[in-house]
């Protein structure tokens, strides 16, 4: 995807690699912001020798550690001291939408893994309510794409699409198997993250009400 303000974003990627500390495991969601901050880490890594390990959050920034040989671990060996990510949408309660990418579970994941998170964007993902530019996507089980419909339209779904693949005939499919509905709301109240998580075969939304993370605005 194309890189809106592409300097105010390097500016910014390189005092988040700034934060890294020897040692460091770090959690790395997904997206152009956490590509270009990856490549601010190899060149400290490189220059100063330093020992950190990426636990990624997709194969896009998998493929881009080895690129940068920037060594990387799994959930299951560690644990992250912190993570940076991107976001679709951050309201002023910072509150986000994520998952235009595809990766919010275990972008997910490495944020309730992590003591500290860091969301890095441009002003264009500023909103004064969460899903006046991006639907909600939704994770799901793909047998249960029925069900899952039903429910959420329940909830007060406006328009329902199922993700489509490029490259590919049919519905996308996730790095976990499953599909995504991209999700229209009027109104994304406080609970809606938790209601859609209750749902049987919804895996994870792109939702992140009241996360306690730090926004990095590249201006
Ligand atoms: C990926 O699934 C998303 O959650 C990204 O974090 C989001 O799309 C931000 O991407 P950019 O950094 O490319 O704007």
């Amino acid at each position: 995807n194309t890189i809106i303000n592409r300097a105010g974003k390097e500016r910014v990627a390189k005092e988040v690699a700034d934060i890294a500390k020897n040692g460091d495991i770090i959690g790395a969601g997904s997206g152009s912001t956490v590509y270009l901050t990856l490549f601010a880490l190899a060149e400290r890594i490189r220059k100063e020798a330093l020992h950190i390990e990426i636990i990624p959050a997709s194969n896009e920034i998998s493929m881009t550690c080895i690129q940068l040989n920037i060594p990387q671990t799994t959930l299951w060996n560690k644990r992250p001291d912190w993570t940076f990510d991107g976001a679709d949408e951050v309201d002023p309660q910072h509150n986000l939408i994520k998952g235009r990418g595809g990766a919010m579970f275990k972008e997910k994941l490495l944020i309730k893994s992590s003591d500290k998170s860091y969301i890095i964007i441009d002003p264009s993902k500023k909103v004064e309510r969460l899903g006046s530019k991006f639907p909600v996507p939704v994770e799901v089980f793909p047998g249960a794409l029925n069900h899952a419909e039903q429910e959420i339209r329940r909830l007060g779904a406006s328009e329902i699409t199922l993700r489509l693949a490029v490259g590919k005939d049919g519905p996308i499919l996730t790095e976990n198997g499953n599909f995504i509905l991209d999700v229209r709301f009027d109104t994304i109240g406080s609970g809606l993250e938790q209601q859609l998580k209750s749902i049987t075969g919804v895996i994870e939304s792109g939702l992140f009400i009241g996360y306690d993370v730090e926004i990095i605005t590249a201006e």
